[in-house]
């Protein structure tokens, strides 16, 4: 990405009029605050919550540093509480039990719902009883693969009321993606829906989860319940079917209950099950550090890693970043499009906004369905104040122009958020210009599954911002960057993005795996926790995220590693070898360009092509899928057998100018690669 633009925008000036920190005066002061006197900053802010039982030991103790022995982070030894009971029994106790949740807006337009605090509080109780009576217990694992509903919701939080752990896994991931994932967690529960529409497509999630439950079983792992949500019958049809003819009934209801295989020994409805169940039920009181949920992310080595967040420090992590980079205030109306899949709607769309009592706006749908104007009219609909979604949609509806924008009065916007990759400073611009009107102020993000929430923002009310910076850390969050050899880089320039001391909402370990925690993130420099990512400092201290300096790539703001995609690659006979590189892509930010070497006897066919792409679509999901498949007569190796991944990425990209290759076992391998490269715009 380019450095060009430094142009500086201060924050809309009716954000900073009202903003809870509203200069960047008030922002170092409370910042210092923060790394002086950690336990008086967020004690402070823990008075605002319910305890149980209140800090009996340390209010945060931890080693960053593995030469000294076993990492660890522990936050408000002793206290006792409960997140569910923070996001709804606290408002409901206070008065708020009718304020509006959730205005859910279907992927038809015609389908939409409201449900209140109130509302959500005894639906989760109906379904934490019903758990509770499976003989669900503290510490179990829930597995949860649900569309964007509000029993999504009402899910995770009924697990977190009686002190189970959740796993959600993205409704776009494969059967053997969430196999994988419930058989590391073994999981004794699923939550699952009949299907959902995805703009025209539809995604038989339950076909889905029983193919991943017919591989735990023949693991051995027992699953006492599949708890399904009957969705379909309550959504309209696409007006377009599939096959792109009319169906003529816009409010047609989907019939598919005759569709949906049953095994009676496992399935439940969800509906029948809650029927006569008491909307009663008390909350677990857990320990801070006891853990809240798991959510899996992609690791070098291919395996997916269990990023495990703890009850206490996550719930004032989530609560505080929400309630200060979107700078919330009662009146607002809240609009998040990432998935609740996904780290950012576990804490945007679910702990943040409920543990600040917000009324959010949760969407099931896809930005371009039924029109390329979804998200504006929905924000005109609800008159959304606040809105976060990721680079890679923005680049997509840039591409319409400001036309479809411009139809729809969005000026009830103030603040615009951006997550999940480095924003372009063009896709930046659009964003605050058009969307914007440049009346607002831009958030851009920068965090990660492992964090919890934001660890490098503007705050709307304070910072002065330059697109394409994440600018400034959180309250609590202290970042350096180092070189190679570890050593810090001060003021201006540019080295690995690493923090030196836990904030409350720093990952606790990897689920089963404490060693691999230590190993990922704490290994290569002693004393401090290691993003992967690159950084630059400029002159005025903001920090640039560069992206990722491991071998993870990140398509439209997900993080895949070329080990998972190689892997899924050599599963298929016709392989013997492949290596997978991040290629630039003007909507995904990066898209995978796959090099395949063939066993003897294939050819590199059409067919296979095709065969190759639906391999990486099962094994992963279809938000995998390759972009670019080329077939490689041979890799560049070194003499010792390592790929030299450069060549191939400068190869992806038609770059001659791929530098030292002395050092390759082969050199002439670079040209044949260059011949056999696809047409652009061939897969
Ligand atoms: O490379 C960084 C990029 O996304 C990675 C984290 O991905 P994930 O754990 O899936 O979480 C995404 C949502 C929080 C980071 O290591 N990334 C995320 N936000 C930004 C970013 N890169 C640059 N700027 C951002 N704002």
């Amino acid at each position: 990405m380019s450095h060009g633009n430094e142009q500086i925008f201060n924050p809309a000036e009716r954000v900073a009029k009202i903003s809870h920190c509203s200069s960047m005066e008030q922002y170092k002061q409370m910042y210092d605050k923060s790394l002086k006197d950690p336990e008086a900053f967020w004690g402070d802010i823990a008075k605002n919550f319910h305890f149980e039982q209140n800090v009996t030991g340390k209010f945060m103790d931890y080693n960053f540093d593995i030469s000294k022995g076993k990492i660890f982070i522990r936050w408000m030894e002793g206290a006792k509480t409960n997140i569910c009971y923070n996001c709804l029994d606290r408002h409901v106790l206070a008065g708020k039990g009718d304020q509006v949740a959730f205005y859910w807006e279907g992927n038809d337009p015609a389908d939409a719902e409201v449900v209140t605090y109130g509302e959500l509080l005894k639906e989760v109780c109906r379904v934490a009883n019903v758990l509770k009576a499976k003989g669900v217990a503290k510490g179990d694992r829930v597995a949860i693969y649900m569309p964007m509903i509000k029993e999504l919701v009402v899910a995770m939080l009924a697990v977190a009321r009686i002190g189970a752990v959740h796993s959600i896994v993205f409704g776009g991931y494969s059967a053997d993606s969430l196999a994988d994932r419930m058989l590391d967690a073994q999981a004794s529960v699923l939550i699952t829906a009949d299907a959902v529409w995805r703009g025209a497509k539809l995604i038989a999630l339950k076909e889905i989860a029983d193919d991943a439950l017919k591989v735990c079983q023949a693991k051995n792992v027992k699953v006492k319940m599949s708890l399904v949500v009957q969705h379909m019958k309550n959504v309209t049809a696409p007006q377009a079917s599939s096959n792109g003819t009319a169906n003529g009934n816009p409010s047609k209801k989907t019939h598919f209950d005759d569709k949906v295989g049953w095994n009676s020994g496992l399935d439940v409805w969800w509906h029948e099950a809650v029927k006569d169940v008491s909307s009663d039920c008390p909350p677990e009181w857990m320990d801070t550090e006891d853990p809240l949920f798991m959510l899996y992310t992609s690791g070098s080595t291919g395996k997916p890693k269990g990023v495990l967040h703890t009850v206490g420090g996550y719930m004032l992590y989530a609560a505080t970043t929400f309630k200060y980079t979107f700078d919330y205030h009662p009146d607002d109306v809240y609009f998040c499009t990432a998935d609740i899949g996904w780290i950012t709607g576990h804490t945007y769309v679910t702990y943040g906004p409920m543990l600040n009592n917000a009324t959010s706006v949760l969407f099931e749908g896809v930005p371009t369905y039924p029109h390329i104007g979804r998200f504006w009219e929905i924000i005109k609909k609800y008159k959304v104040s606040k809105f976060y979604t990721a680079p890679t949609a923005i680049r997509a509806l840039m591409k319409f122009g400001d036309e479809p924008v411009k139809k729809y009065d969005i000026s009830s916007l103030s603040v615009l958020g951006s997550v999940g990759e480095p924003i372009n400073p063009e896709a930046w611009m659009w964003y605050y210009q058009i969307v914007g009107d440049s009346n607002v102020s831009i958030a851009d993000t920068f965090w990660q599954t492992e964090t919890g929430g934001h660890v490098i923002t503007p705050l709307p009310g304070a910072t002065p911002t330059k697109p394409g910076s994440a600018c400034f850390p959180f309250f609590g969050v202290e970042v350096a960057l180092l070189d190679d050899e570890g050593k810090e880089v001060k003021g201006e320039g540019e080295g690995y993005l690493v923090f030196r001391r836990p904030w409350p909402g720093i990952m606790r370990t990897v689920y089963g795996n404490h060693e691999r925690f230590e190993t990922t993130y704490f290994k290569k420099f002693p004393g401090f926790y290691c993003t992967g990512d690159g950084a630059r400092r400029d002159k005025d201290g903001y920090i640039w995220v560069t992206g990722r300096i491991d071998d993870m790539l990140n398509v439209s703001g997900h993080l895949l590693s070329t080990a998972q995609v190689e892997s899924a690659l050599v599963e298929h006979p016709a392989v013997a070898e492949s290596a997978v590189v991040a290629r630039p892509h003007a909507v995904k930010g990066e898209c995978l360009y796959c090099y395949v070497t063939l066993a003897e006897g294939n050819d590199f066919t059409e067919k296979l092509i095709v065969e190759l792409r639906n391999k990486v679509r099962t094994k992963i999901g279809a938000f995998a899928t390759p972009d670019y498949m080329q077939l490689a007569p041979g890799l560049p190796k070194t003499r010792s057998g390592k790929i030299m991944r450069r060549v191939l990425r400068k190869v992806a990209v038609g770059d001659r100018d791929f530098g030292d290759i002395s050092t390759l076992a082969d050199p002439s391998i670079v040209e044949v690669l260059f011949q056999h490269r696809p047409k652009e715009g061939k897969v």
